[in-house]
Parts: structure tokens; C-alpha cells; sequence
């Protein structure tokens, strides 16, 4: 397992480019399932995270080939539908083959996925959606298991008690685009991943509207066809970049993004005292003078996102003044703390609620990766902390950001990756 090894004290200076989203193609390529024509996806980011989506789709039998790092052609002609365990519980996010597989075969069992570090993750969003379209999913043996006859459009909410379900309101949509009839999603997720998404399934010949509302109306057709498609950027990998140049008190322009997405990123780092301007597909961060601690609470698009909580705590950490973090997503998504607190950090827990006192430096220390944000917040702090910072199980961090240590590297960080043997 790699090991990076960050020197802090470099503020980053530079421009970066953002690679494609991961939270947008994961469930794209999902949906190249439900046509027997091939599609070519581009802008696809060259993640971990990916290449198990990718692999899993060729175990049902599509066939993939990659013309090059960030281009996939997948074909779909024949298809089996079971979805093991040892390739699922690699990644959660697999859940969104499930409404491909249940309109494209009838019949699936795709394996139900672990929960992660982040906190539980149900999925009876997903499966009361879709059985509300008439999929028959029973759970059995670990495996959600369809036995759908022929899906009728339906009126269906997608609301739980943490608000709506990004990849739940993916596969309902996607499932409705070849149920008979209309179907109504009421309280769907409107996250840019899902316009995205709706994007693709439209230009396969569905007739999906209200995208980006909290209504998606899906007129079903028969049949959907190949399209070639070029994923949104990743909006996470922006945010983080910002991120990085406000904890190295840098300069960092941040390009080929689409700043609409980054907005409740960009309003807390003005409120804390940095320099932000934007353009058509760029944002850029300057620090300019003194920063102040800032409250965080995390929502649903387009509030301040869950996925950035861990790399803004990082920041506050070592931001004078005291800060409260309030997760309304996944309540138990604080596996960053206790790394954070071993490099000097100032937090105290309360329940879903973390406060956070800016303390003058952080202290390098050997820690350990959990996920893949809260590792972002651990290389965040890396960059700013006294010392060489050593981040095992890296893997983490390859599984939702493109080269990342290349990437801070050549914004001027002192960052090596050691490959372990
Ligand atoms: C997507 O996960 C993202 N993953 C997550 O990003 C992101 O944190 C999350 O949306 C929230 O924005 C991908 O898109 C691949 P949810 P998803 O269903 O769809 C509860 C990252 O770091 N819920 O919107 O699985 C759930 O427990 C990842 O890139 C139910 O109760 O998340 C949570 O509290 C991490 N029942 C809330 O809803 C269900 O059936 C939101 O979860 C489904 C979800």
C-alpha cells in the first residue's frame, strides 16, 4: 500500500486543472447498460473508484475498451445479471446498477453494499422507489434481487429523513426512462451529478424534464440508443483544490471547472477573509489578508456540500477563531477528527456536531487514511503542518482524486508518494 509524505509550509502558487467528476460517471457508465448499442463516454477520471465500476460492467458481460486514460467505449450487447459481492463491496456507489440491471434484464441480483466509514448506508430509498415502478426487489441473502415483469410509470417521492437520495433518485430515473407510461419523482435529489446523468440518459433517446428540480417528470420509451457523452467536471476535486490554497495561504487559480457548482464552497471561503474571483470555467483563490473561523453546515445541493466537510474543517483548524461543524448528511462522518486531533487540532465532539478552535500550527504526524474525503483532509493539513506528515492506505485517496499528489506538486507542494512493495 502507497504512502504520501507532504513537508508543510509551501503556499501553493499556480494553476490546476480539474479532472472529471467521479460522482458523474459512476452512475453514467451504469446507465450504458440499458442499451444493446455502444457508447463512448469522455472526460472520465482516471480513478480507482472507476476501474471497479468498470470491471464489475464487464463481469455482467458488457464489453469495455478505453481509447485512452479518460475515454471509455462500453457495449452492452449481452448482459448477466448478478452483481457479486467481492466486486460491490469494493464500491458503494455499484447500488446504481440496479435500475439498469432491473429494466434491461427483468431479472437481477446485485449484491447489497457494505456500509463505510462515513456511516451506515440503506438503500430501502432505492428499492421503495423501484418497486414502485413494479421491480419486485426482495432482499435475500445479502443480494437485492429483482424479479420485475415489466415496469409501469407511477408517481414516486424520494425524500428520507436526511432529505432526498442522490444515487436513489439515479436509479429511479434511469428506471423510469424504459418503464411504460410517465413517472413522476417527487423530492429528487438535484445535485449537478444528476443533471448530468439526465443529460446522458437524453441524449440516449429518453425523455427525461425537471432535471435540477425537486421534480423529475420521465416520459418512458421503448428503447434507448448508443451516445457518445463528456462528463461535467468534478465539482469535490474544485473544492478541494480551493481548499488547499487557503490552508497554504496560496494563490491558486483552479480552471475547467463550472463555478455555479462550487458556490456555497466559494461563499464560506469569502466569509473567512479570502480573495475568490471567477470566470466562465475557472475560479481563482488569493489569500490577501487576516482569515476568521467560519460555521459549517452541510445539506443537500446546493447547500454547503457533506463531501466537503472534512477538507473545510481542515482549514478551520488552523483559522483563528472557533467554528461549529454541523453534519446533516451523514451524521456519523467525522473520521477525520480524531487524525486531525493527533496533528494538534483543536476539536471537540458533540453528537453530529464538531466545534473547532484555530490553533496557530499543526504538528507532521504518521496517520492514517479512512475514506476518500476525510484523507483529502489529512493531505490539507499535511500541506500546512510543521514537519513531514506520512498518509498510509492511500488507496483512499486514489479512489476519488486523479493524480492529486502530482497535481499539488506542481502547484509548488513539497509531496512524494512512496511506493510500497
Ligand atoms: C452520493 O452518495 C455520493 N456518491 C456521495 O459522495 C455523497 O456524499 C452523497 O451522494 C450525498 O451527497 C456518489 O454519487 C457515487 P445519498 P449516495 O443516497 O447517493 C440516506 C464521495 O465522497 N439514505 O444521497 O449514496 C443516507 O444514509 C461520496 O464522493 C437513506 O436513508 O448518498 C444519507 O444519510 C461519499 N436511504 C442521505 O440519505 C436510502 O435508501 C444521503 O445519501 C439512501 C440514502
Amino acid at each position: 500500500m502507497d504512502r504520501i509524505v507532504i513537508e508543510g509550509g509551501v503556499p501553493l502558487r499556480g494553476e490546476v486543472v480539474v479532472s472529471g467528476s467521479k460522482n458523474s460517471t459512476l452512475p453514467i457508465l451504469a446507465a450504458t447498460l440499458m442499451t444493446s448499442e455502444p457508447c463512448v463516454i469522455r472526460h472520465v477520471p482516471d480513478l480507482s473508484d472507476v476501474r471497479f465500476m468498470l470491471d464489475i460492467i464487464r463481469y455482467l458481460g458488457a464489453e469495455v475498451t478505453q481509447p485512452d486514460k479518460n475515454t471509455v467505449r462500453i457495449h452492452a450487447a449481452r448482459l448477466q445479471g448478478v452483481a457479486p459481492y467481492d466486486l460491490v463491496r469494493k464500491m458503494r456507489a455499484s447500488v446504481c446498477l440496479l435500475g439498469p440491471l432491473v429494466v434491461r434484464l427483468k431479472s437481477c441480483r446485485v449484491s447489497i453494499p457494505g456500509g463505510c466509514v462515513i456511516g451506515p448506508r440503506p438503500i430501502d430509498l432505492h428499492i421503495k422507489g423501484l418497486n414502485a415502478l413494479g421491480a419486485g426487489l426482495t432482499l435475500e441473502e445479502g443480494y437485492v434481487v429483482a424479479h420485475a415483469q415489466g415496469l409501469k410509470g407511477t408517481r414516486v417521492g424520494m425524500g428520507g429523513r436526511y432529505g432526498s437520495t442522490v444515487l436513489g433518485t439515479a436509479n429511479v430515473m434511469m428506471a423510469a426512462c424504459l418503464a411504460e407510461g410517465m413517472t413522476v419523482i417527487e423530492n429528487a435529489a438535484i445535485e449537478p451529478e444528476l443533471l448530468d446523468l439526465a443529460d446522458f440518459l437524453n441524449a440516449m433517446g429518453a425523455r427525461v424534464s425537471g432535471h435540477g428540480t425537486a421534480t423529475i417528470v420521465v416520459e418512458g420509451t421503448g428503447k434507448l440508443h448508443g451516445a457518445d457523452y463528456r462528463v461535467i467536471p468534478d465539482r469535490m476535486e474544485a473544492g478541494t483544490f480551493l481548499a488547499a490554497a487557503a490552508i497554504t495561504r496560496g494563490d491558486v487559480l483552479v480552471k475547467q471547472i463550472m463555478p455555479g457548482h462550487v458556490l456555497a464552497v466559494n461563499r464560506v471561503l469569502e466569509e473567512a477573509g479570502f480573495d475568490l474571483t471567477s470566470g466562465p470555467d475557472w475560479v481563482r483563490l488569493r489569500t490577501v489578508g487576516e482569515t476568521r473561523a467560519q460555521d459549517v453546515v452541510t445539506n443537500p445541493y446546493p447547500g454547503f456540500p457533506t463531501d466537503m466537510q472534512a477538507q473545510m474543517m481542515a482549514l478551520m483548524c488552523v483559522t483563528p477563531g472557533a467554528s461549529v461543524f454541523t453534519e446533516r448528511v451523514f451524521p456519523d462522518r467525522f473520521m477525520h477528527v480524531s487524525e486531525l486531533q493527533r496533528m494538534g487540532a483543536q476539536i471537540e465532539m458533540e453528537g453530529a456536531t464538531a466545534v473547532v478552535k484555530g490553533v496557530d500550527h499543526l504538528s507532521a504526524a504518521p496517520v492514517m487514511a479512512s475514506d476518500l474525503r476525510a484523507s483529502a483532509a489529512l493531505m490539507l493539513a499535511g500541506l500546512v503542518a510543521r514537519g513531514k506528515t506520512e498518509i498510509r492506505r492511500v488507496y483512499h485517496i486514489d479512489r476519488g482524486y486523479e493524480h492529486i499528489d502530482d497535481k499539488l506538486r506542481a502547484l509548488g507542494a513539497r509531496i512524494q508518494r512512496v511506493r510500497e512493495t
